[in-house]
């Protein structure tokens, strides 16, 4: 039987909680369509840090990079500074493993679910890739004369020439397995002209894909039409604080963050799977957040693994549980966390490929 080494960090807040539900639901797949899934579950996060002062130690790297995949619940939390734990691991994990790609699928299962007023599930079906390793979050900042009139504050967006082709080259392939028509670079080199990096190199890899057709909006324009014309969006390829933002965006375009997952790529390596949302930590412990965006990065990572038909049957499972109005929302609140799990696994026991 085929097997697959997952390393689990639950994390903080509703973490815990969803990635339950989400693992339920990748053993119900992986017994349904003959497969195992090991699951070494890591103790990082907040507790573990103010417990022991540990965040990621080396050794805990070294045995994290060992597994076929990495699954991720949420990581944040008020008692501690800002940014610590999620520089400290999710950070860490995408700059060391060097995960380029950010793939955030933005799809509507159901108008219900959409905020804007006629749009359907024909209108909203993109596939954002965030450049994930470079940009803004680059690491390269700084203050002169802290705390003082004088204070200076700089942080310093990079770009580089193979940065930028390897995620554009990726945009075009995916482009192409999925039989997408159109990828629209997303930038703001009318204003940050060192973008102009993405404008040369985005033209320069499309001519390797004459079927493929090429757009372009700058960021400000992009949030427009998101909402105006979502349906114009196909693949979308973007820098990383941009695809940071504009993700938020496309996630309440298919429902909120109760449901949007993704996927920290380096094809073909080691990568990490999340939903979008953070850890929540007004509602950690209550068992009423959303697992569907931590079961859909289940679903995620199962394809990523080469589990193709489990994945489908995941994702179909969520489709037709939510047009059935079983699950009526994707709110906090709307469902108990476990009895979504436990409807999905219900589904995926009795599902039956097209
Ligand atoms: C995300 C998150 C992270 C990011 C935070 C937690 C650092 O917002 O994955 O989108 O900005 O990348
Ligand atoms: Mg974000």
């Amino acid at each position: 039987m085929k097997q697959h080494d997952v390393a689990i960090i639950a994390g903080d807040g509703i973490g815990p909680e969803v990635t339950t539900e989400a693992f339920k639901v990748v053993r119900a797949a992986a017994s349904r369509f003959g497969f195992e899934v090991r699951e070494n579950y890591l103790p990082l996060g907040t507790n573990h840090y103010l417990e022991t002062g540990e965040i990621f130690p080396d050794a805990r790297f070294e045995e994290v990079k060992q597994h076929d995949a990495i699954y991720l619940g949420a990581i944040g939390d008020p008692r501690v500074p800002v940014g610590l734990i999620e520089f400290g691991i999710i950070a860490k994990l995408r700059f060391e493993l060097d995960l380029y790609v950010n793939l955030r699928p933005v799809k509507l299962y159901d108008a219900r679910l959409c905020p804007l007023k006629d749009k359907t599930p024909d209108d909203i079906d993109m596939l954002i890739v965030r450049e994930n390793t470079e940009g803004a979050y680059s690491g390269m900042f700084g203050h002169a004369h802290k705390g003082q009139a004088l204070e200076v504050a700089t942080q310093t967006m990079v770009y580089t020439r193979e940065g930028c082709e390897r995620v554009i080259r990726y945009s075009f392939e995916l482009a192409k397995l999925h039989g997408r028509k159109r990828v629209t670079l997303v930038d703001k080199a009318n204003a940050v002209r060192a973008q102009d990096i993405w404008t040369r190199t985005f033209a320069i890899v499309a001519a390797d894909y004459p079927d493929i057709e090429t757009d372009h909006a700058y960021v400000d324009a992009a949030c427009m039409w998101m909402i105006k014309n979502p349906e114009w969006f196909d693949v979308i390829v973007t820098t990383n604080l941009f695809g940071d933002i504009i993700t938020d965006l496309g996630a309440s375009l298919q429902g909120g963050m109760g449901i949007a997952a993704s996927g920290n790529i380096n094809p073909g390596k080691v990568s990490l799977f999340e939903p979008i949302h953070g850890s929540a930590p007004k509602h950690a412990g209550k068992g009423t957040a959303s697992p569907v965006a931590a079961i859909m990065a289940g679903s995620m990572m199962l394809d990523y693994l080469g589990e193709k038909e489990a994945a489908e049957a995941i994702e179909k499972s969520i489709i037709s549980l939510i047009t059935q109005n079983r699950i009526r929302g994707v709110r906090t609140g709307e469902h108990g966390t476990a009895e979504v799990g436990d409807m999905v696994v219900e589904q995926i026991a009795q599902y039956a490929p097209a």
